[in-house]
């Protein structure tokens, strides 16, 4: 097995895919299967090399090469997904390829149907909507409260879960996000024991929260607090590839997981990359490693050093990590009460060469992750801090204004229903009024403003700024 901490031999860290890899790209084929690039000698050479002779090398689908297969999980992609359960702390994982988008759309498919009423946050993902227009369930939506000053959402609490079960005794399961986009943390061991107490399985979103079983100064995942399924996508801060992510059943969990594995069987593609699938496996033995668990908690402490700067500081600010709720301390989410969020995510870009993880009108999110350095903040520190005495002015209409959609939806048909309707495109002008047959949701966040049969109000339109038509029911 692969010994991927060599410096630190008390700990032999095993990573069967990236040996398997590895094993594969040392002993190569005559190759006259897919993909046909061929180990890259059919790429374009500039793409080549860009990318790198071996990267192509090792870019195979599974089946070949004794690498085993995705589904059914066999030989090195089964022991690394079993590999992964135990380092979570789950009864199972499944590697996912589409993101945890994939996650997302399994667990409604092989979960819910048509008519079933879910218990979900207002502010989820947009792949929670989409599971639920593929299996016609549908949302009971909690709205958690809004801090408009800052343009963010709270979290979910037991007893808003508890009300809906009150009000709604046909709700089937509860599926909530965890924690919001910027870090901020729900109860789930309270809600847990809500959906324990109303019969009802509880799906946590835990999409950037792929960390916390690492450190302890971050939250407790929802697997150890009574979650039956949590989804995390191990790009956004575990370090994997892009578009990487896992599925765990918790270990006591009540869900169906066969029916959640068979959906992925449908929903994934048929051949499987290989560079992913390692890159997940790679990511898990580097996050359980003492070198994996040192750099999160550097990322911790950079978070820290960012905030303590930031309070040095006189226009801009953090969102304090105790600011009435627990949060996840990498986020760090600032504001200049000088300028919109978007004015300073330009002028970072512009003027600094820095890119953060998102801006909306009132501030912007910038991610303490394990690859960044002190170095790194301490750049970053330097540049908030010549903003911070340089007076700028608020160029508006340089950046379109976006704001986090914080809307309480009026519904009048299923998702499903309005997404399978007849539809007709009209200006945003004549939108009022109508019922929307589509998603829009701008990534990232991914929360959607307006939801497939939801009444198209006045509200909505400062949120629109991007869009000029709006696909409604005909
Ligand atoms: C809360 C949440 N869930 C799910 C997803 C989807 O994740 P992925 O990009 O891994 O498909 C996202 C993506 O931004 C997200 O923010």
């Amino acid at each position: 097995m692969t010994n991927v901490t060599r410096n630190d031999k008390s700990s032999r860290i095993k990573a069967p895919i990236v040996e398997a890899l590895k094993h594969a790209y040392e002993n190569p084929s005559y190759q006259f299967h897919i993909p046909g690039h061929t180990k890259g000698k059919g790429s374009l050479p500039e793409f080549r090399k860009l990318i790198g002779r071996k990267a192509l090398s090792i870019d195979t689908t599974d089946e070949f090469d004794g690498l085993g297969t995705l589904h059914p999980a066999t030989g090195p992609i089964k022991e690394a997904q079993e590999l992964a359960a135990k380092a979570f702390g789950a009864k199972k994982t499944f590697f996912l390829l589409n993101g945890s988008t994939a996650g997302n759309l399994a667990l409604a498919m092989g979960l819910t149907s048509k008519g079933k009423k879910i218990i979900t946050n207002r502010n989820c993902h947009r792949s929670i909507l989409t599971g639920m227009i593929i299996s016609g369930a549908e949302p009971l939506w909690l709205i958690p409260n809004r801090f408009d000053e800052w343009g963010i959402w709270g979290n979910v609490t037991a007893e808003s879960v508890e009300e809906m079960f009150k009000n709604n005794p046909d709700a089937g399961m509860v599926w909530i996000t965890n924690p919001t986009y910027e870090g901020v943390v729900s109860d789930i061991k309270s809600i847990s024991a809500v959906c324990k107490k109303y019969n009802a399985p509880l799906i946590v979103d835990e999409a950037h929260a792929s960390l916390w079983n690492f450190n302890e100064h971050l939250p407790a995942s929802a697997l150890k607090l009574g979650a039956d399924a949590v989804v995390h996508s191990l790009h956004k801060t575990g370090g994997s590839m892009s578009q990487s992510s896992m599925l765990h059943i918790a270990e006591n969990s009540v869900i169906d997981a066969d029916a959640v594995e068979k959906s992925l069987r449908l929903l994934h593609t048929t051949s499987p990359s290989l560079i992913l699938l390692a890159s997940l496996d790679a990511s898990r033995a580097n996050l359980e490693s003492p070198r994996g668990r040192k750099q999160i908690e550097y990322a911790v402490q950079n978070a820290k050093y960012l905030r303590r700067e930031i309070d040095k500081l006189e226009h801009i600010r953090d969102l304090k990590p105790d600011f009435g709720y627990k949060t996840d301390i990498t986020k760090v989410f600032i504001k200049d009460d000088r300028l919109s969020g978007k004015r300073l995510e330009s002028i970072l870009e512009i003027d600094f060469n820095i890119e953060v993880e998102s801006a909306s009108d009132e501030g912007l999110l910038i991610l303490s992750n394990v690859g960044n350095t002190r170095a790194d903040m301490k750049y970053l520190v330097k540049c908030l801090q010549q903003i911070d005495q340089t007076v700028y002015s608020d160029i508006c209409y340089l950046e379109n204004k976006k704001y986090m959609p914080m809307l309480t939806p009026i519904i009048k048909m299923t998702l499903r229903e309005a997404f399978y309707s007849h539809k007709e495109i009209v200006p945003k002008s004549e939108a009022i009024g109508r019922i929307s047959a589509e998603v829009i949701a701008e990534c990232p966040p991914g929360i959607s403003i307006l939801l497939p049969g939801e009444l198209i109000t006045e509200e909505h339109i400062p949120y629109l700024t991007n869009y000029d038509c709006i696909e409604v029911i005909r």
